[in-house]
């Protein structure tokens, strides 16, 4: 597996020239044999620099590619064009990030195809209380008689060793082998424990990904990301490993608590408003979460996801994009915590994307009235949650430890436009308490 990254710099006037080799060009290479995924991405601070991102099957797919006539011919049009030489970088890639089908539409004829497509031997289920009771009936008719239905209790607080050493237990005593597969039918919690638990049995058993609630179903379930909390830190224990597939059915969400359906949907709005304007255009329109068009929703919000971490499978630096409104939202998540205050994590989220908006403006040029919509959409949304209990220090504190950080300097994500995002901004600490203050203020015009 090779991952190849050219940073091509251009005279100012090129730029738009070789926007259009790009578009004339892509769908071609994306079809060359070997190349499994290409992207441009363009340096926003700097729009004379322009990144290309492939992925290749092996290095024979590259260098085949480079001797090829669809090579030269772009590479003549594009090179007239440079401003300085291009620098290209390229790595071999141990593990495979070639990443997984995802399967949309109803999950008991997509699990019954996946399963027998790959024949495994025995097949265990994962199942929170919850999703025992209104998940696990949809998909019961899709399973072997014979599979092992292991259940846990539902719950942020039970994603931790002792939860994972039961489900390893159970395990043990099915005496499941390598060939067994496990399907984790539930939220975030059940599908980054049982992918953990998978990816350790006996070295790494195969698994799917049936995500039950609507932040797994747009964020949790892909990436490669699994994990447990341990000693009351979040996701500190863990592994990438990706499921044979992931099957993504909307209608699990009918059952979802309003509040759960709420918070996952903060990620939707970051999807949105890091890279698809269009899908925010769309999400405006909505008035009530109950009746929103999730089949439409959903796969295009996970698609941003996934064109993120194809780019960077290992979480080395474009990821970074996905952190828009987490930077701040997570230490108020952390903060709210260690108060009487509960705020679910998407909660908090939209709290962090108001704020970071505001940085937006000040720093990177978001316009105000985009920086107005996003806050009177949150406030719709999600209404008002007064910060009085969460000292600004403490969060200041909270936000320094964020292992997201290099050095003392506070990274975020920023949006210069709605649809845009550009990585490895920083704020000081003025800034940060001057964009809580204006959570505050806009959040109480509004409801006043
Ligand atoms: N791996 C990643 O990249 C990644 C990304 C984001 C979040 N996460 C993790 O995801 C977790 C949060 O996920 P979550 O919000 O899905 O929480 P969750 O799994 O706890 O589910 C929330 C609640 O909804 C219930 N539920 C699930 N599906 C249901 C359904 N269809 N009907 C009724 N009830 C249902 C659950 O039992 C639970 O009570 C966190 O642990 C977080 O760290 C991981
Ligand atoms: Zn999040």
């Amino acid at each position: 597996m090779m991952r190849r990254i050219v940073r091509m710099a251009f005279r100012p006037e090129a730029v738009d020239a070789f926007l259009q080799i790009f578009e004339e060009s892509k769908d071609k290479i994306r079809a060359f044999p070997g190349c499994l995924h290409l992207e441009l991405w363009r340096d926003h601070s700097r729009p004379e620099v322009c990144f290309t991102y492939s992925l290749w099957t092996g290095p024979e797919a590259l260098e085949a590619y480079r001797h090829s006539d669809l090579f030269r011919k772009t590479w003549a049009r594009t090179k007239v064009l440079f401003a300085e030489r291009p620098q290209a970088w390229s790595l071999e890639l141990v593990q495979a990030p070639e990443g997984h089908p995802v399967i949309f539409g109803a999950a008991a004829p997509g699990l019954e195809a996946v399963l027998a497509r790959h024949a495994p031997g025995r097949v265990a289920v994962l199942v929170d209380d919850h999703t025992e009771q209104y998940c696990y009936p949809k998909v019961r008719a899709a399973l072997p008689d014979d599979h092992l239905l292991i259940r846990i209790p539902h719950g942020e607080q039970h994603k931790n060793l002792d939860t994972c050493r039961y489900i390893w237990t159970q395990m043990l005593e099915a005496r499941l082998d390598r060939q067994a597969l496990l399907v984790n039918l539930g939220g975030g919690v059940v599908g980054d424990m049982g992918g953990f638990c998978a990816a350790t049995w006996k070295r790494g058993i195969r698994f799917v990904q049936v995500p039950t609630t609507l932040l797994a179903q747009v964020d949790a379930s892909t990436g490669g990301k699994l994990g447990i909390d341990f000693e009351g830190v979040k996701n500190i224990i863990g592994a990438f490993a990706d499921p044979l597939a992931v099957l993504v059915d909307t209608d699990f969400l009918a059952t979802l608590p309003f509040a759960e359906l709420r918070s996952g949907f903060a990620e939707v709005i970051k999807h949105a408003l890091i890279a698809d304007a269009d899908q925010w255009k769309m999400l405006r329109r909505i008035e009530d979460l109950r009746t929103a068009d999730w089949p439409q929703i959903v796969p295009r919000s996970l698609a941003v996801k996934r064109r993120i971490v194809a780019a960077d499978p290992y979480e080395r630096g474009l990821r970074k994009a996905l952190n828009f409104g987490h930077t701040i939202g997570h230490a108020l998540e952390s903060a709210a915590m260690q108060t009487d205050q509960s705020l679910l994590h998407g909660e908090a989220i939209a709290i962090g994307m108001v704020c970071e908006s505001w940085l937006s403006a000040q720093k990177v040029g978001l316009p105000p009235e985009e920086l107005e919509q996003i806050t009177a959409f949150i406030r719709q949304i999600f209404g008002y949650h007064p910060l009085n209990n969460l000292a600004k220090a403490d969060l200041l504190a909270l936000m320094h430890n964020d292992k997201k950080n290099e050095g003392d300097r506070i990274n975020f994500s920023l949006l210069p436009r709605i649809g845009e995002v550009r990585v490895n901004q920083t704020a000081s600490e003025a800034d940060i308490r001057a964009s809580l203050d204006y959570y505050e203020s806009a959040m109480q015009r509004g409801s006043g």
